[in-house]
């Protein structure tokens, strides 16, 4: 699989996600490099990443490895197999190696603290990427995209698609939501749930299963866990065989990223639907790209794109930041508690991608080659 981002300059397509977030800053220590005077040269920079099972996490990783050798830094790179335990030896290690900043994409955002107290013992800053990691004073910044907004743009993309504004229903909704143990399943579902519970509450949307959150808080109750594609199909098939007798046919699935789609979308598949007139509306997140062949042979209706090359882009500005005692860039210094303390974060803008605008969003920006989607 060749993936167009690696031939791409740095930054492109950055610009366009940060209009609308105004940016302030936050001043810092520079980190403990008594030697080197915040240096990148023998500087190493620790990068923890969840999985490779997920391709969005080995572009994450890559790109910003790549951004951060470029910029002069060591690096080491680890992936942890969506295992915490094995996640937390592996920041241990890089405590151990001497790093001077952590970039960790956490898996369990609660699991973390104890290791971390070690790194903040060895004078470590720490940015949590993409992932909040909850309990702990230990963490430093926060960068990734607007959460909650991830979950709006798909709740908006379903009321339109239905236009449920104007439309009678009753449309057959089978809700779904991410990774308990992952603090941003939370944000998405909430974001999506305040524009769809309304219209469950009003009968407008109806759920056979049975498997809607009376609130926003009750968002577990329907998460898939480790965001696993095998789990949500399953509980998709349990779903169609169960509660979809008689001729009966579900109109929408809101999904919360792609992982799940696919798995989704497999179970419609194995229960006859077909892509056109009568396949149910299904949202995604990531823009991976087995999605977006689906997209493009009309078995998802759209996903919300986050490019990890400007994730990246922005982390990296941090981590040099950090380690030449600069200020560092943060726009939202309200939204993210992690249970101990409002952690400064960078918020990037997720953008809806749709099968109409793959090529112009999604190749013109060199996301992806053509040729990667049969274009
Ligand atoms: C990320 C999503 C991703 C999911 C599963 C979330 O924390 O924000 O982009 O789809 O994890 O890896």
């Amino acid at each position: 699989m060749s993936f167009a981002w690696r031939k791409v300059a740095v930054g492109v397509a950055t610009a366009g996600l940060i209009v609308g977030l105004s940016a302030c800053s936050q001043e810092r220590e520079p980190s403990g490099d008594e030697t080197g005077g915040g240096a990148a040269e023998d500087t190493l920079i620790g990068i923890a990443m969840p999985t490779k099972s997920l391709e969005r996490w080995n572009r994450d990783g890559s790109h910003l490895e790549e951004l951060l050798q470029d910029n002069g830094y060591e690096t080491t790179l680890q992936y942890a197999d969506n295992k915490v335990d094995q996640q937390i030896t592996q920041i241990q290690n890089m405590i151990n190696q001497g790093a001077d900043v952590l970039v960790i994409a956490s898996i369990d955002g609660t699991a973390l603290a104890p290791v971390l107290e070690d790194a903040a013992a060895a004078d470590i800053t720490v940015i949590a990427y993409d992932r909040l990691i909850n309990d702990t004073p230990n963490v430093d910044y926060y960068a990734t995209f607007d959460n909650e907004k991830v979950g709006t743009l798909q709740g908006q993309f379903i009321e339109e698609a239905l236009d449920l504004k104007n439309a009678a229903g009753p449309f057959n909704l089978e809700p779904f939501a991410g990774s308990p143990d992952d603090n941003n399943a939370k944000f998405f579902f909430s974001g999506a749930w305040d524009v769809l519970l309304p219209y469950v509450e009003a009968g407008k949307l109806v759920v056979p299963s049975g498997k809607a959150p009376a609130s926003n808080d009750d968002w577990a109750s329907i998460g898939i866990q480790g965001w696993g594609s095998d789990t949500a199909q399953a509980e998709m098939e349990n779903r169609l065989n169960s509660f979809y007798g008689g001729g009966q046919k579900v109109n929408v699935v809101l999904s919360p990223n792609d992982s799940l789609a696919l798995g989704i979308a497999q179970a419609l598949e194995g229960a006859g639907y077909a892509p056109g007139e009568g396949y149910p509306v299904l949202t995604g997140q990531d823009a991976d790209q087995a999605n977006v062949l689906n997209m493009l042979a009309g078995k998802q209706s759209m996903t919300v794109w986050k490019d990890t090359r400007a994730l990246g882009d922005q982390v990296a500005k941090m981590v040099d930041q950090i380690v030449k005692g600069e200020t560092v860039d943060v726009n939202d210094e309200e939204t993210y508690d992690n249970g101990n303390k409002v952690v400064p974060t960078y918020l990037l803008d997720p953008e809806v991608v749709t099968p109409d605008t793959v090529e112009s969003v999604l190749v013109e920006s060199g996301f992806y080659k053509a040729e990667d989607l049969g274009l």
